[in-house]
């Protein structure tokens, strides 16, 4: 099936592609003490060249203490961290892509590869690392309003570095998610509450002092999933009507695009429809959305950075027939970008023999 649905131009509000292929936002753990050095510019700028519609960076994190899980994780605060990102863009801008960085914090989420601990304190909603599992003090009211503060001013910085968009982390249970979740937020102020909607308030307070921050014009996607790391079976919204009560008061909050994370693409989201979370969210938001899970692979992520199954390249037809269907916009692809920055551009040549395998050996170097 020729690939022409994913090679259209998008364009909303002042951001404008060439292209519906978005890279997924992907940790390398290649910015020693925070800062992205050069080879972290050249990896993305070979991204643009291989003509990727919109890079997400790796996950980088805002201002506060205990932002991040692994100290090769990089900033998005700190003079030098941001130098880092500036070199960034430059080179993704002279090499004709676009960007958006994503912007993070791990909240309660520990990291099982690495021994080491961010200094206090740990911001959560309720102290909780999983359902049942406390293990220290809850956010206080000024901690959750220094970490919204902290994502307003990183996107600030985003901005005034030349980014063409921001994209908040809102999923796979960190910090963000976490508020969302009731198994991990049992607060009782206006950061709690019994319904998903209640629990929407830290993101909404996050996505309005993003929007406060970078003014009308400016793209901001929300990044969101069902799933947890904690939990894969966790479903923050069990119905439809569930799922329009989540993101109607994100949507009203300010946000562009919704980036709706899922393992395997082709999974429908509710019982007697095909339409998978992307599909649903934009049926129900009306905006635009991003689809993502194991695009041109055989196999899901986390499968294979756990196990080490190696994933084989996959035919798209399926995903196509839904573009084509516009059930969502554009298309986040995270690990086949990883073993071969030439993807896109092999894709819309049609040089499907000579796409590649991804093993999770390729995590070790940047390249
Ligand atoms: C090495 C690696 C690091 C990841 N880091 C992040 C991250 O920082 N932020 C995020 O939202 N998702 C992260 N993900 C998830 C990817 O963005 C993507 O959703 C996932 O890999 C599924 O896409 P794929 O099947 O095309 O790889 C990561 C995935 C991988 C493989």
């Amino acid at each position: 099936m020729a690939a022409d649905a994913l090679f259209r131009p998008f364009s909303h509000k002042s951001l404008h592609l060439k292209n519906r292929i978005v890279m997924a936002p992907m940790t390398r753990s290649f910015s020693p003490h925070g800062v992205p050095p050069s080879e972290v510019a050249t990896y993305y700028r070979r991204r643009a060249e291989g003509e990727v519609g919109l890079i997400l960076s790796e996950g980088t994190v805002v201002d506060r203490p205990a932002a991040k899980n692994d100290p090769n994780v990089p900033h998005f605060h700190g003079e030098q961290a941001l130098a880092g990102w500036k070199r960034v863009i430059d080179e993704v801008h002279a090499a004709g892509g676009r960007m958006a960085p994503q912007l993070w914090h791990v909240g309660s989420a520990r990291n099982p590869l690495t021994k080491w601990v961010a200094p206090p304190p740990v911001d959560s909603p309720s102290g909780l690392s999983s359902p049942g599992k406390r293990f220290t003090e809850p956010m206080t009211d000024s901690a959750i309003a220094d970490t919204i503060a902290a994502f307003g001013r990183a996107a600030a910085d985003a901005k005034r570095l030349g980014f063409d968009s921001v994209e908040i982390h809102g999923a796979h249970g960190y910090l963000i998610d976490q508020f969302f979740w009731a198994g991990v937020n049992e607060r009782t102020d206006v950061y709690g509450g019994a319904t998903l909607a209640q629990r929407t308030r830290f993101a909404v307070d996050v996505v309005k002092s993003i929007r406060a921050a970078v003014g009308e014009d400016f793209v901001i996607i929300l990044r969101l999933s069902q799933w947890k790391q904690q939990d894969f079976n966790v479903k923050l919204a069990q119905t439809p009507q569930e799922m329009a009560a989540w993101l109607t008061p994100l949507v009203d909050a300010g946000v562009d695009i919704l980036h709706c994370s899922q393992r395997r693409f082709w999974e429908p989201e509710f019982e007697g429809s095909e339409l998978n979370f992307a599909g649903w969210a934009k049926k129900l938001t009306g905006k635009p959305t991003i689809t993502v899970g194991s695009v041109g692979l055989s196999g899901e992520f986390i499968e294979t950075l756990a196990k080490g199954a190696g994933s084989k390249p996959a035919s798209i037809d399926n995903l196509l027939r839904r573009l084509e269907r516009e059930e969502f916009d554009l298309v986040a692809v995270g690990r086949a970008l990883i073993s071969d920055p030439q993807w896109a551009r092999k894709v819309r040549e049609g040089r499907d023999s000579e796409l590649a395998a991804f093993d999770r050996e390729a995590l070790a170097t940047l390249v």
